[in-house]
């Protein structure tokens, strides 16, 4: 874990989960110290289910990550600052299955005291356990022109939600 960060309770986190993931981004992480693989995501939530501090993450099921964070029992979601902007638009358009992207980000890779990879760059990180892992079914659809707009050929999110196990802030 990148040492200039403190650790946090989510619940004293102050962002605009809005901006922080929809406009800041994040790295979705799985692994371990042998291989990962680390994607860049800017759907997803924060909130409270089953009385827990949880995320929410949604995952094609072409990204060389999914089978990261399907076979791993955590996950991480680390944030950055803008000048690792161009990092994660990299991680956001290549594949791990291609070539060793991380490398070409530039980002270091460190692994919290369980084991999990994040970035010694990141300005904040969350260590989530993985507590679910299903698909958005196209019958669940409420409005299908949203579903057949978003998904034309089928390729429904994997919908996870993670228990934030652990939280570091700068
Ligand atoms: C800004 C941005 C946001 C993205 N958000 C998501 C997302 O929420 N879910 C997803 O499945 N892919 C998302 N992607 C696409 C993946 O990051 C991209 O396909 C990546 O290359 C997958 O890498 P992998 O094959 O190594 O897993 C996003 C890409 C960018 C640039």
């Amino acid at each position: 874990m990148a040492v200039k960060l403190k650790p946090i309770a989510p619940e004293q986190l102050t962002h605009n989960p809005f901006k922080l993931i929809g406009e800041r981004w994040t790295l979705i992480t799985a692994g371990n110290k042998d291989t990962f693989n680390t994607m860049t995501a800017s759907w997803g939530g924060f909130g409270v289910l089953w009385n827990k501090p949880v995320v929410y993450i949604f995952i094609r099921p072409q990204r060389h990550t999914l089978g990261f964070v399907q076979r791993e029992s955590h996950f991480t979601l680390s944030f950055f600052g803008e000048e690792h902007r161009p990092a994660l638009q990299l991680l956001g358009s290549r594949s791990g299955r291609d070539g060793d992207k991380v490398a070409a980000s530039g980002l270091t890779p460190v692994f919290t005291e369980m084991g999990n990879p994040t970035f010694e760059e990141a300005t904040l990180v969350m260590e989530c356990r993985k507590l679910f892992d299903g698909t958005f079914k196209p019958e669940d659809f409420v409005v299908e022109n949203l579903r057949d707009t978003v998904y034309p050929n089928g390729d429904f999110h994997h919908v996870f939600v993670g228990e934030i196990v652990g939280c570091w802030e700068e």
